[in-house]
Formats: structure tokens, C-alpha cells, sequence
């Protein structure tokens, strides 16, 4: 059997709560014999900037480059608003994003037909929606130089960051957009600003020419963000996958996640190019939510998002496509029996914690792997 080495980063806030429900999914698929793992664990966020005054540390950052998936729960909270920018806890993600060099940050939007009634849209809307977010994840203005608040000498500060994109750039999370909606419904809307972005101009272009040489049997549709964020409250069905910027891709994600019901339901997974020896990609799983410091450690955070993250990293990294299918399944199965975090509750539903919902996961798991066997 394979054993595959895992990174857990638990993080912050919710990220260690909903960390300990990821812990006793894997050691369910172990007992199961379906795989096996050697478990790494290292603090990130302002975690780490507590033990080591820096949002991660060189030694996880060097375990991160050598598993096979990193499991990241989330960074952030009022204890550390005044620490220096250099070491806030954003700044833990952002580096294992740039040195394991993720560009294609995948963040899918799926509304389970049980939950249709949390979203803050009608039901017809959003009942069944699946579409997929492809945000570029290493460029763009998050890390474009020069980057930085300079004195202009006359009592005035001004503040600098710069949107900066190369065609390679653009090139790359362009084919994995269209590969990916290949595997899809075909169709890919990229958006960005090119009405008033130079950067979006080149976006624009350099996407159009990717389709016409190497996809032209995808559908391509193009749109302004501002007008895609409004599509994509209107009437969000019409897309299958998003390609865009690293901003847009975090502005449009969270919209779009808010569509599904809660942002405690969504995972991503963030990509490397493959590897030109082994063709395994470097890659780290998160939920799109936050670290939600108000409900940390209060045993109400809604684990599945971290869960699906885990199941992505099942089918993409681990080449365990099965036992991906088995783990969402379990999830539907407990949506479908009425179980509810806070977040996703609506009345006439059975409210529980987060342990409550990790648990009744594992059972289901137990009654589809006992079906499975018989
Ligand atoms: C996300 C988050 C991060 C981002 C923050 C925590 C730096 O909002 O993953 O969407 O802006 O990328
Ligand atoms: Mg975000």
C-alpha cells in the first residue's frame, strides 16, 4: 500500500477546530486499508509568529516542499492586527503560495440540493450549481513590485502595489482553466478589466490566442469582472469554469462560494506545474473560509469545508479518486439526513457541532464502505 506523506497546517482560529475532524477522516480511511499516512504537523499564521516571530517557519515551509499535499486550515484574528505587515499571518500563506510555487488555485462552487435554502438566493437559482473558479494564485497585484507605502515629503503618504502579469503567467493557468473544462461542461468565461487595466488588455488577448491555438473546441466567453460578479448573482448557472486574476479570482470566489449556502462548505486546492520527472504537482488544500476568531475553539465551526479540502487532495494529489467519491458522499448523506452546523442551519433541522457533524461523517463512511463491501 502507498503511503502518502501529508502536511497538516492547522493555523488559526477554526483552522486547528476543524483540523482535528481531518485527522479523524485520515486515520478512517488507515483503519479502512485504503491508504496509509505519515503525518507531518507545523504551526503557521499567528501561530507561528507567537512561537517564532514569523508567520511560518523554514523548516515548514522545507516539510511543505516535501509532501505530497499540504492540508492548510485557515490564518488570521484580532491578536495579531498590530504585528509588523512583514509577519501578519496572511504573510505564512502567501509565502508557501509563492516558494511551492501554486499558481492555479482551483475554488469550485457546488450547492448541494439539501442546502439550497441557506443561500441568501432562491432556490432555482442556485439548486444544483456547480461551477469552478480557476484563480491565478502567485501573481498579479498581491505580489507585484514595487509594493509599499512611501513619504512623499510634503506631509502625504502614497501607497503603491502593483498588478503585474506575463504571458507566461497568463499562458499557463489559461490551459489549466481549459483542461479543466474539458473534464467539465466545456465552457470557460475569463474575466478581468481590460476596459481600464493594461494588465487585463494582455489577459484578454493572451487567453483569446491559448483558445484559438489549443482549445478551439472549448467554448470561450469573455467578461468584464465588475459585469461577472454581477452575472454571478444573477444567474450563476450560466458559467461552468472561471478563469481569472489572482484579485478578482478572491473577490469572485468569495461571491461565488456565498451562492452554495456558506463559505463553510467550500474547499480549494492550489497547484504547481507538474513535475517535468514525476509529474506529480506540488499543492496545498484550504477551505475558502476564514479563520473566524469570533467562534474559534467553541466547538461550532462547520468542518466540512476542510473535510471536501481533504477529498480534493484525495483525487488530486493522491491519486485516490475513489475514496474521494466515498468521502463526499458521506457528506451529502449527513446533509441529506438534516444534520446543520450553525452556519448552514435553517429550521426543522437537527443542529450540531463541529464534532458532531465530524462524526456523523465517519458514520456514514461506515455504512457506504460496509454497502461498498457487501
Ligand atoms: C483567500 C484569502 C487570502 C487571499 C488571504 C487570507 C490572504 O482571502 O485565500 O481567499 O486573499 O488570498
Ligand atoms: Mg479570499
Amino acid at each position: 500500500m502507498t503511503t502518502h506523506k501529508l502536511l497538516l497546517l492547522p493555523g488559526d482560529g477554526i483552522g486547528p477546530d476543524v483540523m482535528t475532524e481531518v485527522r479523524s477522516v485520515l486515520a478512517w480511511i488507515e483503519k479502512a486499508g485504503l491508504a496509509s499516512f505519515e503525518i507531518e504537523e507545523d504551526l503557521v499564521g499567528g501561530a507561528a509568529y507567537d512561537a517564532y516571530g514569523s508567520a511560518v517557519s523554514d523548516q515548514a515551509v522545507d516539510l511543505a516542499q516535501q509532501a505530497d499535499a499540504v492540508l492548510f486550515g485557515a490564518v488570521g484574528g484580532p491578536k495579531w492586527d498590530d504585528v509588523p505587515y512583514e509577519v501578519r499571518p496572511e504573510a505564512g500563506l502567501l509565502r508557501l503560495r509563492k516558494d511551492l510555487q501554486l499558481f492555479a488555485n482551483l475554488r469550485p462552487a457546488i450547492c448541494y440540493g439539501a442546502l439550497a435554502d441557506s443561500s441568501s438566493l432562491k432556490r432555482e437559482i442556485v439548486e444544483d450549481l456547480d461551477i469552478l473558479i480557476v484563480r491565478e494564485l502567485t501573481g498579479g497585484v498581491y505580489f507585484g513590485e514595487p509594493k509599499e507605502i512611501i513619504d512623499l515629503g510634503n506631509g502625504q503618504q502614497r501607497g503603491i502595489d502593483t498588478q503585474v502579469y506575463d504571458t507566461y503567467e497568463i499562458e499557463r493557468i489559461t490551459r489549466v482553466a481549459f483542461d479543466l473544462g474539458r473534464t467539465r461542461n466545456n465552457k470557460v468565461t475569463s474575466m478581468e478589466k481590460r476596459n481600464v487595466m493594461k494588465s487585463g488588455v494582455l489577459w484578454n488577448q493572451v487567453v483569446t490566442k491559448v483558445h484559438a491555438e489549443e482549445y478551439a473546441d472549448v467554448a470561450l466567453d469573455h467578461m468584464l469582472a465588475d459585469a461577472g460578479a454581477m452575472q454571478l448573482v444573477r444567474n450563476p448557472k450560466q458559467f461552468d469554469v472561471i478563469v481569472t486574476d489572482n484579485l478578482f479570482g478572491d473577490v469572485l470566489s468569495d461571491i461565488a462560494a456565498m451562492l452554495t449556502g456558506s463559505l463553510g462548505m467550500l474547499p480549494s486546492a492550489s497547484l504547481g506545474a507538474p513535475d517535468a520527472r514525476t509529474g506529480k504537482r506540488k499543492s496545498m488544500y484550504e477551505p475558502v473560509h476564514g479563520s473566524a476568531p469570533d467562534i474559534a475553539g467553541t466547538g461550532q465551526a462547520n468542518p466540512i469545508a476542510m473535510i471536501s479540502s481533504l477529498s480534493m487532495a484525495l483525487r488530486y494529489s493522491l491519486d485516490m479518486g475513489d475514496t474521494a467519491t466515498l468521502v463526499e458522499k458521506a457528506i451529502a448523506g449527513v446533509l441529506e439526513k438534516g444534520l446543520r452546523t450553525g452556519d448552514i442551519y435553517t429550521d426543522g433541522m437537527t443542529k450540531v457541532g463541529t464534532k458532531g457533524m465530524g462524526e456523523a461523517i465517519l458514520a456514514e463512511l461506515d455504512v457506504l464502505a460496509d454497502a461498498a463491501g457487501a
